[in-house]
């Protein structure tokens, strides 16, 4: 079930309340167990080693990072293949609690918070490519206008970017709407519909992609309510 649903991005809830709003701890209460309903570690972790076959990554970057647990349990599963690495945690708000960067140290990873709207992120200078860039419920937030921009300044700055995103789809929309049915906060479920109204579907994050030939573009679905987006750095 796929049908082609028209893109629309509206300002979500959660953007709009602070760091420390009960409102917005609870639905990043959610968001945590919702990434595990998602599969989502799974299905970032067979694209990541997709992505990195023939390399032992040492730099990563977290766009729209969150809470930073996500990462932390990335760590917790990769740091056997990816034994030492820089870990960079990018929002726009400071929401990553010390005890999860320490968790993240102690297995041996380094990480380091960067607070900062993504935009200027972008405007900063930088010539150099990180391993890997990832974005998980990030992508949708934006506009096609704001997205070519973003990818743009993604391609410059990575050899391998993946992003998941809700899959724009009437399945992922009943979903959307029955996530109350699981404990989901009011917050959550209006994000929850609204982010499947801004997905994706089809190639049109690779449509957006600059020099698609110096790439290699995976776009698919995976699980129920995924969209992914892999690029794999070729050279120029
Ligand atoms: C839906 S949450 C997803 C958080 C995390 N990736 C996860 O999966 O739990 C979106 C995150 O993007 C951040 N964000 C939204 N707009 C941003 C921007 N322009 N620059 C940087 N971060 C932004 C928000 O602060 C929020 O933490």
């Amino acid at each position: 079930m796929d049908f082609n649903l028209r893109r629309q991005v509206e300002p979500e809830l959660l953007d709009g309340l602070a760091a420390e709003d009960p409102q917005a701890l609870r639905s990043r209460k959610d968001l945590r167990w919702i990434h595990r309903a998602m599969a989502t570690l799974v299905i970032m972790q067979r694209a990541l080693n997709r992505g990195t076959a023939g390399f032992v990554p040492r730099t990563l970057l977290e766009l729209g990072a969150g809470d930073g647990s996500l990462m932390l349990r990335m760590a917790r599963k990769q740091t056997d293949c990816w034994p030492a690495m820089e870990v960079t945690l990018l929002d726009r708000l400071n929401l990553v609690e010390p005890q999860t960067l320490e968790e993240i140290h102690k297995l041996g990873w380094t990480p380091r918070v960067v607070t900062l709207d993504i935009f200027h992120w972008l405007e900063g200078y930088n010539n150099s490519r990180t391993d890997i860039v990832i974005a998980n419920l990030f992508m949708h937030h934006f506009s096609s206008k704001e997205l070519a921009r973003l990818l743009a300044g993604i391609a410059a700055r990575s050899q391998v970017f993946l992003c998941c995103e809700p899959r724009r789809s009437i399945l992922s929309l009943v979903g959307a709407h029955c996530i109350g049915l699981l404990g989901a906060g009011p917050v959550t479920r209006h994000d929850a519909v609204s982010s499947v109204h801004a997905g994706f579907r089809a190639q049109e994050l690779s449509e957006l992609w600059p020099n698609p030939q110096n790439w290699v573009l995976h776009e698919y679905s995976a699980g129920l309510f995924t969209h992914c987006f892999l690029a794999i750095w070729k050279g120029a």
